[in-house]
Formats: C-alpha cells, structure tokens, sequence
C-alpha cells in the first residue's frame, strides 16, 4: 500500500468501512483502532440500508457515516458509481467490506484491486456465497471458520490472506457455530486488517506477498494465542491465488 503524498510512514492509515448489517466487525475494527492494535483509524463507514444497526457504532464514535441505499439507483453500475465517489472521497487506503451484501460490479472492483479486503465466514474455497453455517454442518464438517481475502470480480474469490478455524461441536445449529465463527471474526479481521495496513502483506493483483515472499497458503490466527502461526502456514498445501 502506498503513502499518499504529504504522509509520513506513522500516519494512521485511512479505514473506510462498508456495512448492510449489525456492523459486529465494523465494532471490533473500531476498537482494535482506538486501542492502538491497528496503526489505522475508521474514517468513514458507508451502508446500503437505511436500518443497518453498525451505524450506531459509527455514530457513537463520531465516525463520519452515510447511507447509500441501493433501492434509490436504477443498475448496479449507477449505484457502484456513486459509492466509488462516495469512498473516494475519504482518501482511504483501504476499504474494508464487513457484511456488505452487494455483488460488486468489476468496475467497481478494479478500482479498488490490492486495497479491498472482505471478511467470509467459511474457510475459503470451502462455501463461498451464502448459508455456509449450515451448508458445513450438513456435510459433516469437523471444523469450519472465517477467511479475510483481497476482492476480485469473482464473488468471495479473491487470494485470502488469514483465516480463523474453530472446531465443530456435535449438538451445533447454524445459530451457534455462526456464533462462534463471529467471535473468531472479531480477532481475524482486526489482525489480517493490520497486516495489510503495515505492508507486511500485499497483493497487487497478481503476486500476494507476505513479508517481501509469496503467501502459498493463508496465514492461520491461533485460536488460543490470537497470534499467527508462522513456518506452519508456509507449510499447508498452496492454496489457489485468485
Ligand atoms: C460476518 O459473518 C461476515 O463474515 C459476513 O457478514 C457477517 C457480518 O456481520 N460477511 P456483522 O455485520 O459484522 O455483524
């Protein structure tokens, strides 16, 4: 990620935060970035929907906040327009998508390449798209979690950079293993978001680099420590890089 001219190297870099929803991670962003764990701050957060309950965490921090509805635009590329200028206009160095349930116009997306991240919950590629919860509780799975990848075109397919696991537990619904892929969320997005913010990983649409290298497979957040295992990660099979 570049400075932008006039910064130093120590300038918080600049969060524009795209909600639809609760906001849950918008609100551990926010706090990661108060509490001096991001060398960040939110700068502005935009939501489609008038009633996205995440605003209210904007507005408590007196984080400069906006709705954008999509009902209100007649195509996608007319919306995805206006919420490009409307991002523009904070001057971000990224813009993180938490829980913003729009398809993304690739025009849209190609202005932003190597500076938008999204947070899944499921362990990309595994179920990308919608109902992952229960979709993994069907198959059986023994463990699911949440990815942070790069936005591409292709709908939760861009090259994921860290990724949570939690264990499945025999008596889950959907309910409570997407309760506890959340809490996990809330650690992983706050940490991936930090190491793209201090250029440790990088992806410029086509090499993703950590520390200067190809990242093979994703980074792993440590469920007991919120730490990241290192040779480990290098270590698991290559993961396709979007
Ligand atoms: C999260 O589970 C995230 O993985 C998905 O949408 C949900 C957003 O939750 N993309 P919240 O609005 O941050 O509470």
């Amino acid at each position: 990620m570049s400075v932008p001219a006039g910064q130093s190297a120590a300038t918080p870099k600049r969060l524009v935060v795209l909600i639809s929803g609760r906001g849950s991670n918008l609100g551990a962003l926010i706090e990661a970035c108060e509490q001096d764990r991001i060398p960040a701050q939110v700068v502005g957060v935009i939501s489609n929907r008038p009633d996205a309950a995440g605003l209210g965490f904007a507005e408590q921090h007196h984080i400069p906040h906006q709705v954008l509805n999509h009902r209100d635009y007649p195509s996608r590329e007319a919306f995805d327009a206006d919420l490009a200028t409307a991002i523009e206009d904070y001057a971000p160095d990224l813009v993180i998508l938490a829980g913003f349930m729009r398809i993304l116009t690739p025009g849209f997306v190609d202005r932003f390449t190597g500076r938008m991240l999204n947070i899944h919950p499921s362990l990309l590629p595994k179920y990308r798209g919608l109902d992952t919860h229960a979709r993994a509780l069907a198959d059986g799975e023994p463990e699911h979690g949440a990815s942070v990848h790069f936005v591409t075109p292709e709908l939760d397919g861009g090259p994921v950079i860290m990724q949570a696991r939690v264990p499945v537990a025999p008596d889950d619904t959907p309910e409570t293993l997407a309760a506890r892929v959340q809490r996990a969320e809330h650690r992983l997005y706050p940490e991936a978001v930090r190491r793209v913010c201090s250029g440790e990983i990088q992806w410029s649409g086509r090499i993703l680099q950590a520390d200067g290298s190809p990242l093979e497979a994703p980074l792993q957040l440590d469920e007991d420590t919120h730490d990241v295992s290192g040779p480990d990660a290098r270590s698991r099979p290559p993961h396709p890089v979007g």
